[in-house]
């Protein structure tokens, strides 16, 4: 940023941490951005101005250079962002184009919109705020059209992104949290011990096998085979299969908008029952996300406490303490 002004939320180190700076981040799916449309979004603290002229996205800090106004206010005219305020252009790599108050006069170097890494993968938006450091991975499912894909969400935690990724790779809380559904609080199952593997490609976990009396949008009884990828720190992805066919996927990568401010984008692919599955799946993710979220927006501290010892695991929490070391070493900051 070299000196210019930034919109940053007070306090808090995890979302000021170069370590997030240096991942990629969804701020939209792609889909819902069209040519001309200008969006505000939030990142890490920061508001963005978002947009997209023949077909390809950009996004900045949400200021103009000028007075500082909101760029998101503006409007797209002639593949260029308009400043609302005083009518500066801007082209799609930031640089100033046009001061109508003094069309002939050089337009200063410094004239420029301070601009972002942006690319789009997997059917999302995704923002790099500092120098990204590994590319988004490839989704298992995307290029495969035996799959069915649906995206849901984002669903909003008040609470911090690793709080909302350990929900989604802990298994143990499914009887109590989604009784009826991805478990059975009256007869939980028990949870064998199961690999953890840490390499350059993140974390992976399993198989671990529970019964589930609805654990798809089936909504049928079914053992389910879980194994979890994590590429990169906020990207959980579950595979659970049910046979040597059947298979069900959630690709959940989670964007930092604050501290304790967290979207989750889902991207479900399955390979059965995609007749009207779109919709089933949409109201079945729903209702799972509506049981985690008061759950997760309960936990204390919000972030997740950097010493293991502030909390107390057992073994099906293993995979949880291995990405809590995990965010330790890559530098994401937790609560003391
Ligand atoms: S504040 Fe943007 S043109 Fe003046
Ligand atoms: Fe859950």
């Amino acid at each position: 940023m070299r000196g210019r002004p930034r919109l940053a939320a007070e306090g808090g180190a995890m979302i000021e941490s170069e370590a997030l700076k240096n991942e990629w981040h969804v701020v939209y799916r792609s889909k819902d951005l069209a040519d001309g449309d200008v969006r505000l979004v939030r990142l890490l603290g920061q508001d963005l101005v978002l947009w997209r002229h023949a077909g390809r996205a950009a996004a900045w800090l949400d200021l103009c250079i000028h007075r500082g106004a909101r760029l998101s206010l503006g409007r797209v005219t002639n593949g260029e962002l308009v400043c609302p305020y005083h009518g500066w252009r801007y082209d799609l790599d930031g640089k100033c184009t046009l001061i109508p108050a003094q069309p002939k006069t050089p337009i200063p170097a410094r004239a420029r919109a301070e601009t972002y890494h942006c690319q789009e993968k997997n059917g999302f938006i995704w923002v790099c705020l500092g120098e990204p450091a590994h590319d988004v991975p490839v989704h298992p499912e995307w290029e495969n059209d035996d799959f069915l894909k649906v995206f849901t969400g984002p669903y909003t935690f008040q609470a911090s992104a690793p709080r909302a990724v350990e929900n989604v790779i802990d298994v143990s809380h499914f009887p109590f949290v989604h009784d009826s559904m991805l478990g059975q609080a009256g007869d939980p199952d028990e949870i064998e011990n199961y690999d953890v593997e840490q390499s350059n490609e993140g974390l992976r976990a399993g198989p671990i096998v529970v019964s589930q009396p609805a654990g798809d949008h089936r909504r049928i009884p079914v053992r389910s085979t879980y194994r979890f990828w994590i590429p990169r720190p906020f990207m959980p992805y579950l595979m659970k299969s049910f046979d040597a066919e059947r298979c069900f996927s959630h690709f959940m990568p989670v964007t930092p908008v604050e501290n304790d401010v967290t979207l989750m984008w889902v991207l479900t692919s399955a390979n059965f029952d995609k007749e009207g599955g779109e919709a089933r799946i949409t109201k079945r993710n729903a209702d799972v996300f509506g049981e985690d979220i008061p759950i997760v927006n309960s936990q204390r501290p919000a972030m997740i406490p950097e010493a293991l010892r502030q909390e107390l695991h057992v073994r099906a929490d293993k995979l949880s303490v291995v990405y809590r070391r995990w965010l330790t070493d890559l530098g994401v900051p937790g609560a003391k």
